[in-house]
């Protein structure tokens, strides 16, 4: 199955893509991790894109569907992966649509997860991350046992640079000026499942199952 999980940022595209990737057994492709990998590697990629990320802008298009055409040509990705924070703008989703076709392929289903905009302010703000493992944590809906410190490996933790709360704004501008207009093109392809992404994280997860069956 080919998946794309859509939503503004904070939505849950990465929390819900990593649950449903277990369920089916396929990869979760994140661009959002994948750049963030390339800037802590220090590649020519990532010394590009980090100051588009750390401001909260989109990075420009040429430099993700590279990344993306590399990464769906993987063997692990013959039988199906989910795209998670791809594609963010028309000219990306027009590009995949080419990708797919040539392969003889299109995408099954776009997830989209929507919910309150305000909602997802407080969600990033509260966000920290393991500096070393990439664990997740929250300032209050799932805090470490030792303040600053990861459970699982003893690094510190820290903020992304993109979620002060300045730069969650000009990522919801972002979304809302060049991403929120992707979904009409799935819609007119029929492939567009939309679901409330707000609630429990497990009803959210069945939720979605239930759209692909
Ligand atoms: P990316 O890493 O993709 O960031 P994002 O889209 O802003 O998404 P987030 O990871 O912040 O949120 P999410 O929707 O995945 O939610 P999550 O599950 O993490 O991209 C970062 C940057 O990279 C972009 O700004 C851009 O610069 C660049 N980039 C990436 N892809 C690009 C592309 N295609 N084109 C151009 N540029 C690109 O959840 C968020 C938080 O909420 C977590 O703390 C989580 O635990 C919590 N949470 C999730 N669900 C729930 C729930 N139901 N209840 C309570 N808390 C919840």
């Amino acid at each position: 199955m080919r998946l794309v999980f859509f939503g503004a940022p904070g939505s849950g595209k990465g929390t819900q893509s990593k649950r449903i990737c277990q369920e089916l057994s396929i990869p979760q492709l994140s661009t959002g991790d994948m750049l963030r990998q390339a800037i802590k590697d220090g590649s020519a990629l990532g010394k590009e894109a980090k100051g588009y990320m750390d401001g909260g802008n989109l990075v420009p298009d040429q430099l993700i569907l590279g990344l993306i055409a590399e990464r769906i040509d993987q063997p692990d990705c013959k039988q199906g992966y989910i795209l998670d924070g791809f594609p963010r703008t028309l000219p990306q989703a027009e590009a995949l649509d080419g990708m797919l076709s040539e392969k003889g392929q299109a995408i099954d289903k776009v997830v989209y997860l929507e919910i309150d905009p305000e909602l997802v302010v407080a969600r990033l703000v509260g966000r920290r991350v393991c500096s070393a493992c990439g664990e997740e944590f929250h300032v209050t809906n799932r805090k470490p046992k030792a303040d600053g410190i990861c459970d699982l490996c003893g690094a510190p933790l820290i903020q992304r640079p993109d979620d002060q709360e300045e730069q969650i704004r000009v990522r919801l501008n972002s979304y809302k000026q060049q991403t929120a207009p992707v979904a009409d093109h799935y819609q007119a392809q029929g492939v567009l499942a939309q679901v409330a992404a707000e609630g429990e994280i497990g009803e959210i997860t069945h939720s979605i199952l239930k759209k692909l069956q």
